[in-house]
This record gives C-alpha cells, sequence and structure tokens, in this order.
C-alpha cells in the first residue's frame, strides 16, 4: 500500500511533546519530535544515520539530539553537530532528513512530502479549536488497524446504534436521511434525523429530553481528516435556534495495518465547566476506546492484509460517503505517484 505524502498529517497534540523527545511512526516512517529552548518542536527522521538506533530514546542537549547509542549530536535543522567518537569528524553524509512541522489546532501536523510544497494554507479550517468562544476536550487513540477502516467507520455513523448501544446510540440514527456529495476533493455526508428522541449522551451535552430534531454533518478530507457537527433543535425549529458541538476525528497512519486516532469535541456553551469536561471526555474515550477500537481491529483481523474492495465487500447506502472518499483517496495517491515518475 502506498500513501499520501504531500498533504498535512496530525502528528501529536501539543501536551504530548515537552521536554521529552516522542517517536512516532508516520506512513511507516520512525520521526522523532523535540522541543527546543525557544519552544518550536522540530521533527527529523527517528533512525540515526549511523546505525539506525531510535534517537527519541536520546537527550535533548543544547538543542540537539543526542543518540542513545554512541552519542552523535544532531541539531534541528538535521545536521550532525558533534561526533564524541575518534576525530571528531562530521561528515555530511551524517545527517538526518527534515520533516515541515506546523503547530495549529493544539496539535503539531507533519508535511511528509516534498517541503517545497508544504503549504500552511492546505491545512482544514478547524477554527474552533483556536476560538476563545469555545472550549474543547481532546485524546488520542492507538487503533491495530488500517486507517481507511477508521475513517469509514466515522462516514458509516449507522454503526452507533448497534455499537454504541446506550450511549452515543439511539434508534433514529440508522433512520436519518442521509445526503452525500462530493465537492472536489472533499466528500461531505448530512444525517437528518427530525423528531426523534436521541441517545443519553446527546441529551446529556444539550440538556434535553423528548424528542427533538438533530443533525449529524461530517466533512471529509483527505488523507483521513474529519470535521463531525452534532446539532439539536426543537422539533420544526431552525437549527440556528438550536445548539451543536464541533468535532474532529483526525486519522493518521502509523502503518498499513495501524493509526494515530486524534479526536476533539468544541462547544461554544456550558464554557469553563470542568466536570461538564470530565463527563464528556470519558464517554468519549469509553465509546472510542471500548466500542470503536476493539470492534475495528476485530474487522481488520477478519480481513488479514486484504484490500477492502478485493474481498468484494456488500455496499449497503450507509457506505456512500466511505466509498467516495476511499476513491478519492486512491486517485490522489495515484495522481501523486504518476507525477513523481514523470518528474
Ligand atoms: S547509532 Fe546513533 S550514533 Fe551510532
Ligand atoms: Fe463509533
Amino acid at each position: 500500500m502506498s500513501f499520501l505524502r504531500n498533504c498535512w498529517y496530525m502528528a501529536a497534540w501539543k501536551d504530548e511533546i515537552q521536554d521529552k523527545p516522542l517517536g512516532r511512526q508516520i506512513i511507516g516512517e520512525h520521526i522523532v519530535f523535540f522541543r527546543r529552548s525557544t519552544g518550536d518542536v522540530v521533527a527529523l527522521s527517528g533512525r540515526c544515520s549511523h546505525r539506525f538506533a531510535p534517537l527519541h530514546l536520546g537527550k535533548i542537549i543544547d538543542d540537539a539530539i543526542e543518540c542513545p547509542y554512541h552519542g552523535l549530536r544532531y541539531n534541528g535543522e538535521g545536521a550532525c553537530v558533534l561526533n564524541p567518537q575518534g576525530n571528531g569528524a562530521t561528515p555530511r553524509s551524517v545527517r538526518q532528513t527534515v520533516y515541515p512541522l506546523i503547530e495549529r489546532y493544539g496539535g503539531y501536523w507533519i508535511w511528509m512530502g516534498d517541503p517545497d510544497r508544504a503549504d500552511p494554507t492546505l491545512l482544514p479550517d478547524y477554527y474552533f479549536l483556536e476560538d476563545p468562544r469555545f472550549n474543547y476536550v481532546s485524546g488520542y487513540i492507538h487503533s491495530a488497524s488500517n486507517y481507511e477502516l477508521m475513517t469509514d467507520n466515522i462516514l458509516d455513523l449507522g454503526h452507533v446504534d448497534f455499537l454504541h448501544a446506550g450511549t452515543l446510540g439511539c434508534e433514529a440514527t440508522v433512520r436519518a436521511k442521509t445526503d452525500v456529495r462530493q465537492i472536489g476533493d472533499r466528500v461531505e455526508c448530512d444525517r437528518w434525523m427530525a423528531n426523534e428522541v436521541q441517545s443519553p449522551v446527546i441529551n446529556y451535552i444539550f440538556r434535553r429530553e423528548g424528542r427533538v430534531d438533530a443533525w449529524l454533518d461530517v466533512r471529509w478530507e483527505p488523507p483521513g481528516l474529519m470535521m463531525l457537527t452534532v446539532g439539536v433543535t426543537d422539533v420544526g425549529a431552525s437549527r440556528e435556534a438550536g445548539a451543536a458541538i464541533e468535532n474532529v476525528h483526525l486519522m493518521t497512519p502509523e502503518t498499513e495495518d495501524s493509526t494515530h486516532y486524534f479526536w476533539a469535541n468544541a462547544r461554544d456553551f456550558q464554557l469553563n465547566d470542568e466536570e461538564f469536561d470530565r463527563n464528556l471526555y470519558e464517554s468519549a474515550t469509553a465509546a472510542f476506546t471500548l466500542e470503536d477500537k476493539p470492534m475495528i481491529e476485530a474487522q481488520q483481523r477478519m480481513m488479514g492484509t486484504n484490500d477492502l474492495f478485493s474481498l468484494k465487500p456488500a455496499l449497503l447506502p450507509g457506505d456512500a460517503a466511505g466509498v467516495m472518499a476511499r476513491r478519492t483517496l486512491a486517485k490522489l495517491i495515484k495522481q501523486e505517484s504518476e507525477r513523481d515518475h514523470a518528474g
């Protein structure tokens, strides 16, 4: 399998990189992240160019990272600035690749392709993770499954009534009126539930009970970036008269069959309420860790290393958005590899 390279991948939440280096594999490549004394974070290839020791197990000294094996030291530009061995020479071949990295939306985003094409304006707009009118809770989950299975999971929310019965699920999601559309390389999937009783978690978040109108709108952008708006209003009232929360579900491939899953859920009401934060964090973590993750990992084990379409899956209407996203991503990966071969 190949991955899209010329795009931003979410690499870490800000609080994951403090005074110690972080080692993380992204699209199969080992990366080390470390913070310099100026406060900025840099991303270098994580295997030492000498004998491939893991640099993230080393120490940060004078804004450089020291390899824990033979002590070579690399600065944030990837150059070897110290060789404690022998004559101390630092040949130019002794260096680490540097990856473009930017800080946005409470985290770090890495560009795995041509550094000259790393354009911050290509990031999606998740303003609610930066706007002081919003509070958000966030988490990170590692999953032993391919990232496209994780994407399918969010693009087909018909699963919530079964997999999350009694928490995020109700009986209405499967009956929702669903609209799927493609706009350029983006896929949108809107679910509308009129005059239905919503799940216990939705009722708790929005302080509701009984029948309401509700919506679940997902926006997918390549490679695996999703924004989900969950809203509720009185039956027959406008959306503006109701309330909504904005969620992100960001899937970064670690390898072909493992994924870094970053999620956040943001609101512009019930601000500065720690108990509410804790409850939102715990209900999301429980659903994603105890319900989605084991199911998708089990699904991956059942599929083995087979590509989804090679297994000829039965296609249901709820799969439309996931299939559109998969086709779009496959097209972009193909275009990228054709361009690389031509250039
Ligand atoms: S492996 Fe890093 S210095 Fe030898
Ligand atoms: Fe789920």
